[in-house]
């Protein structure tokens, strides 16, 4: 049976940089499922539909030949032919996330994708990072972890990592994607037995001690 390790965390908490990490050190595999949301998101516009009309993205997701890998060192998602590695990380998609996200069903059909995955993969363990898999995906994972930071160092991270983009639109298009996230699931605040670290203060090799510390004490 493998092991899930589940992280979850805000957008530019360093949750998926530091969660390929720690499962290159490991040895583990790596599921980031924020890229099967975003990955339906992209198949919904691409279908030509809304985002935001329920119905249109459930029948969506029952046409939805999503490929994700468990590889740390390959992060390709393939939606049935087409490669949308990159395509998934346009602002467009992200501004449209939050809303296919936000359907029950939804989650529950993806969930389903998420565990059967780590069910069958090559490996002892698999990271797998999110907003709920510490609570709904798998509550009863060996370790599970909330990796947080202060919205301003989010948001100053997040514009790092898109060079060029103005840091003040970043921050309130990060802020806006909370806010309709966390209507949905809370991943600002632990669950009861969730570990929070939380890498205000850490640079990033700090962050991946801190969570490699915690799966070694529990696991
Ligand atoms: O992690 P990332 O920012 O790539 O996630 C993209 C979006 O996918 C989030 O903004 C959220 O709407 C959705 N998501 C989710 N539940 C997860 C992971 C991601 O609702 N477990």
């Amino acid at each position: 049976m493998t092991d899930f390790i589940a992280i979850d965390g805000p957008a530019g908490s360093g949750k998926s940089s530091v969660s390929k990490a720690v499962a290159r050190r490991l040895g583990f595999g790596y599921l980031d499922t924020g890229s099967a949301y975003r990955a339906l998101a992209w198949h919904v516009l691409d279908r030509g539909a809304d985002t935001a009309d329920a119905d249109a993205v459930l029948s969506a997701v029952a046409e939805f030949p999503v490929r994700l890998g468990l590889d740390p060192d390959d992060r390709t998602v393939q939606v049935g032919d087409v490669d949308v590695t990159d395509a998934i990380r346009e602002p467009s998609v992200s501004g449209a996330v939050s809303g296919v996200a936000r359907v029950p069903e939804v989650r529950e059909q993806v969930n389903r994708l998420f565990r059967s995955l780590v069910a069958d993969a090559p490996y002892p363990a698999v990271v797998v990072e999110g907003r709920d898999i510490t609570t709904v995906v798998a509550p009863d994972a060996p370790v599970r972890i909330l990796l947080t930071a202060a919205p301003e160092v989010r948001a100053a991270r997040r514009a790092g990592e898109l060079a060029g983009e103005n840091a003040e639109a970043v921050a309130a298009a990060l802020h806006k994607r909370d806010a309709s996230d966390s209507a949905v699931v809370d991943f600002l605040n632990a669950a009861e037995g969730v570990e929070v670290v939380d890498s205000t203060e850490l640079d990033f090799t700090q962050t991946i001690d801190a969570v490699l510390t915690v799966i070694e004490r529990i696991r």
